[in-house]
């Protein structure tokens, strides 16, 4: 007999343009584990407003990430894609979710504090709040899984720990969610300062390479990767954190093993490794990026997708929304 798939769930929020570090971190690992599991891939555009954004570029930023999941490889036939404020369910879970949740957890959030510093004029209810509404998005699925990049790990034990507490104060009502890390690539890193994680809103924008940049942009940005005083090509996270960042990412564009890749580059310079490692994340790029423009030009086709994946979200999400409305003594018509 046929095993059953398991459900799987992630998202990313429509904030500026996606650097590498998402695509290695989430979407394309996404891509790898379509066929294995059920999947449920959202545009987080409900958690983007917990920091201010202009209307039409939210709008834009959406468009573009919808095509750029299916330009990556996502297939919007095998899995359910869509924008997460076409289904409601996620606000209604998230208020109930809200009743289980502890004011003191959610200040302990290192991505709360880090925000709340970034934006220490907005520290509104949204920015706190946003973990449970991501314990919602998870939870609605019956998610087994969750690939996601390092830095959500902790949003993704807090909403493990909601579920476990909900099914225990009732009785089984939420699958509890496993994280999927890609080994070596959970975390990129700026590759100016590779002590911080590669970010869509870096201070200084030639840290992070963006989905988006052109070939001479990209290989331009590796050649003025920071490194280390040593010349040799070895992975070593510790002492070497510039090159080992360099190789995860060389790793992932051009396929090969950190171990192949230090073959590779033995006896040769710097140099000749950062231009090898723009050329393999160009090349990849380059493609991802035509098909995307092609598919933003068919606002027909992109709307499609939401339709249908709004109606198939909406489907599973209800179901298990009906069932906590049940359990927590609302009366259902
Ligand atoms: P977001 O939009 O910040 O990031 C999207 C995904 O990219 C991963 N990521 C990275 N991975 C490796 N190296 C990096 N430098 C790097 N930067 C980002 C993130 O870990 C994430 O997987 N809260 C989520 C969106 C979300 C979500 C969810 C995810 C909303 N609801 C439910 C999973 C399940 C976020 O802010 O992602």
């Amino acid at each position: 007999m046929e095993e059953r798939k398991k459900n799987l769930y992630s998202a990313v929020q429509p904030t500026n343009n996606l650097t590498i570090g998402n695509y290695i971190g989430a979407v394309q690992n996404w891509v790898e584990l379509q066929d294995g599991y059920n999947c449920f891939f959202a545009i987080a555009n409900m958690h983007a407003i917990t920091v201010r954004q202009n209307p039409a570029e939210l709008r834009q930023h959406t468009l573009e990430l919808l095509a750029l999941y299916i330009a990556c490889g996502i297939n919007p036939e095998k899995c359910v894609l869509y924008l997460q404020s076409h289904v409601p369910a996620h606000a209604e879970l998230c208020w109930v979710l809200n009743n289980y949740t502890y004011v003191g957890e959610m200040e302990r959030m290192t991505q709360y504090k880090d925000k709340s510093a970034k934006h220490a004029d907005n520290i509104n209810m949204g920015l706190l709040d946003y973990p449970v509404l991501m314990a919602a998005d998870i939870l609605l699925y019956q998610t087994e899984a969750v690939p996601v990049g390092r830095d959500q790990r902790q949003h993704l034990e807090i909403a493990r720990d909601i579920a476990i507490r909900f099914n225990n104060a009732y009785s089984p009502t939420f699958a509890v969610p496993e994280g999927i890390y890609v080994k070596g690539g959970a975390k990129i890193c700026d590759i100016l300062n590779p002590a911080k994680k590669m970010s869509k809103s870096a201070e200084n924008p030639n840290g992070s390479i963006f989905m988006s940049d052109d070939r001479d942009t990209v290989i331009r940005k590796f050649k003025r990767a920071v490194t280390d005083s040593e010349a040799e090509v070895r992975y070593d996270a510790e002492n070497k954190p510039g090159i080992s960042n360099l190789l995860s990412i060389y790793s992932v564009f051009s396929g090969k093993t950190i171990e192949q890749a230090e073959a590779e580059f033995a006896g040769k310079g710097y140099g000749d490794f950062k231009l090898a490692v723009g050329e393999a994340v160009a090349d990849k790029l380059t493609p991802i990026q035509a098909e995307q423009a092609k598919l933003l030009k068919d606002r027909d086709y992109l709307n499609g997708v939401l339709k249908s994946g709004a109606e198939r979200a909406s489907y599973t999400a209800n179901k298990t929304l009906a069932k906590v409305y049940k359990k927590i003594g609302f009366i259902q018509l």
